[in-house]
């Protein structure tokens, strides 16, 4: 079957005088997952925003809630992210000290479980966790900041996890990628072996709806040739 392909837009490159005609617009095209970076001003240096937001979205939206904690000790927001609605938790490997208990804790909370992994992180982290894992996002620029440039190295590096989780009989096991990704960058990642992508600046950059849709196309493009 091979893993999902889906576009999850970041609403950290939203205007947020406009975030609830943003989202409408993202799903009058059908954008399945939406992206929630969250940054507590500790792991990386700028505060975003937290699970208010996302309770107030929820109630608005069908999208799939993808969130990425950029925050050390993620154990802390499990249980209000839950509450609030989220549907996948990804948590930073390096920022989560009993990572494997924290996967656990995610699952017992009734979401999904991914681990990010910053540019220069090892895949090797992965390999004592993989059934507690539903999806792994490669950090395709060091977290922080939207509007970043792709850091190329990363091509091999979603290569080799793809070949280590083929392996490892994981097929489906989705690689989610972020950072600096657009429609110059999208069918490189996709070649490699992601199929989960995160745009932020290449989606609210301009209009939204088409961005979205040029991307989507993409996606859908490359899964029906693979
Ligand atoms: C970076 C965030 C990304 C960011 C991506 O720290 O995790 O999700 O919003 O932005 P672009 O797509 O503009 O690189
Ligand atoms: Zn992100």
């Amino acid at each position: 079957m091979g893993p999902i392909f889906r576009l999850s837009p970041s609403i950290l490159s939203a205007d947020f005088t406009k975030l609830g005609e943003q989202i409408r617009t993202l799903e009058s095209v059908h954008t399945p997952w939406l992206h929630f970076d969250v940054m507590d001003g500790q792991f990386v240096p700028p505060v975003s925003f937290g699970e208010v937001v996302l309770r107030s979205i929820r109630p608005a939206t069908k999208m799939f809630l993808d969130v990425h904690l950029m925050v050390t000790e993620p154990d802390r927001f499990i249980e209000p992210y839950a509450k609030a609605g989220a549907d996948m938790f990804t948590v930073h490997a390096e920022a989560c000290v009993h990572l494997d208990r924290t996967l656990q804790h995610i699952h017992e909370s009734g979401m999904k479980a991914g681990v990010a992994l910053n540019p220069a992180t090892p895949l090797s982290v992965l390999d004592y966790v993989l059934d507690k894992v539903d999806m792994v996002l490669i950090m395709t620029v060091n977290p922080g900041y939207g509007g970043q440039k792709y850091i190329t190295a990363m091509t091999e590096k979603i290569r080799a996890l793809r070949k280590k989780l083929d392996e490892a009989g994981y097929p489906d096991l989705p690689i989610e990628v972020d950072g600096g990704i657009n429609e110059k960058t999208i069918n490189t990642v996709l070649e490699a072996g992601a199929s989960v992508i995160v745009a932020g600046s290449a989606v609210f950059k301009g209009d939204i709806g088409k961005n979205a849709e040029k991307l989507m196309e993409s996606l859908a493009i490359w899964e029906s040739a693979n």
